[in-house]
């Protein structure tokens, strides 16, 4: 039977973060990283996040995470309420993986690839042989068979993302998150690490939720795309359609941008 709940909901979530005063005689201030966000997003769905700096998307996917608790509203995985101050949620990280944007310092200098790799198997708790998961998985990203021994300074850019790929994926979860996963890399590498995630989504049955700022690889990547602007989301559709005939302003701004810069990066 499948699951009735979509795999990620969230209902009216905001967050507001308080700031330090910035004079002696300053009140402490807020600011609010996400507003009233509603949203559900289903098992085997790709989103693409869009907006530009500032307008909450980091905001988003930490709550999604359960990695920050919401100021109000509520946050729920395949039907199970996130709530990062009662609950450790080990049973979210286990269906869940995370690649940040920087190749360079998401991995400890002082660990090899293969321990880096199975800090998610540790972490989830996940039984078995975890040397031989590991370097399946490093396999499986195109990684050489001797890269478990090695350590990330050895790696370029392009190979640390695919290690953060492999570290995302190697407990088998069904949401892969990435926080502008490809945007450090350079126009050959982006598209080789892009085919590599479309090509994993497939094979594994992932759920997709990618922050980008480059609306040209949104088409090829997501089906379905958010807009956000000034913590809210603002629009939230078919990535065809959105692109076609944007009806926000802010959208439309940034669909009209896009047309001024080089094609894609799917070419080549
Ligand atoms: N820990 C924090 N403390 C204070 N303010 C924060 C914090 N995290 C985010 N913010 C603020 O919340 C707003 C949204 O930030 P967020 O990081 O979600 O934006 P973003 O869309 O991911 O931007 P970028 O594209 O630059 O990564 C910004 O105004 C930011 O300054
Ligand atoms: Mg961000």
């Amino acid at each position: 039977m499948t699951d009735p709940h979509p795999l990620v909901r969230l209902d009216r979530v905001t967050k507001t973060f308080r700031t330090p005063p910035r004079g002696l005689f300053e009140r402490a201030g807020s600011v609010t990283g996400l507003e009233d966000a509603t949203l559900e997003i289903n098992a085997g769905e790709s989103v693409a996040i869009v907006g530009e700096s500032g307008s909450g998307k980091t905001t988003l996917i930490r709550q999604m995470l359960g990695l920050s608790t919401p100021t109000s509203g509520t946050v729920s995985f395949a039907g199970r309420e996130v709530r990062p101050r009662q609950d450790s949620l080990g049973w979210l990280r286990r269906r869940t993986g995370l690649v940040f944007q920087d190749p360079y310092s998401s991995f400890n200098p002082r660990r090899t690839i293969g321990q880096s790799v199975a800090e998610s198997l540790e972490g989830s708790q996940i039984e078995g042989d975890h040397r031989a998961m590991v370097a399946a998985m490093l396999e499986r990203v195109g990684l050489p068979a001797d890269s478990a021994s090695r350590y990330p300074h050895a790696f370029s850019g392009g190979q640390r993302q695919r290690i953060a790929l492999a570290r995302a994926l190697v407990h088998r979860p069904e949401l892969l998150v990435g926080d502008e996963p490809v945007s450090a890399l350079d126009v050959l590498v982006r598209a080789r690490v892009l085919s590599l995630l479309t090509e994993l989504r497939e094979e594994f049955g992932l759920t997709l939720v990618t922050i980008t700022h480059d609306l040209g690889i949104v088409p090829k990547l997501a089906e379905r795309t958010i807009v956000m602007h000034g913590g809210r989301i603002v629009e939230d559709g078919p990535t065809a359609q959105l692109l076609e005939s944007p009806t926000h302003p802010y959208t439309r701004e940034l669909v009209a941008s896009r047309l001024t810069l080089p094609d894609s990066t799917w070419r080549g």
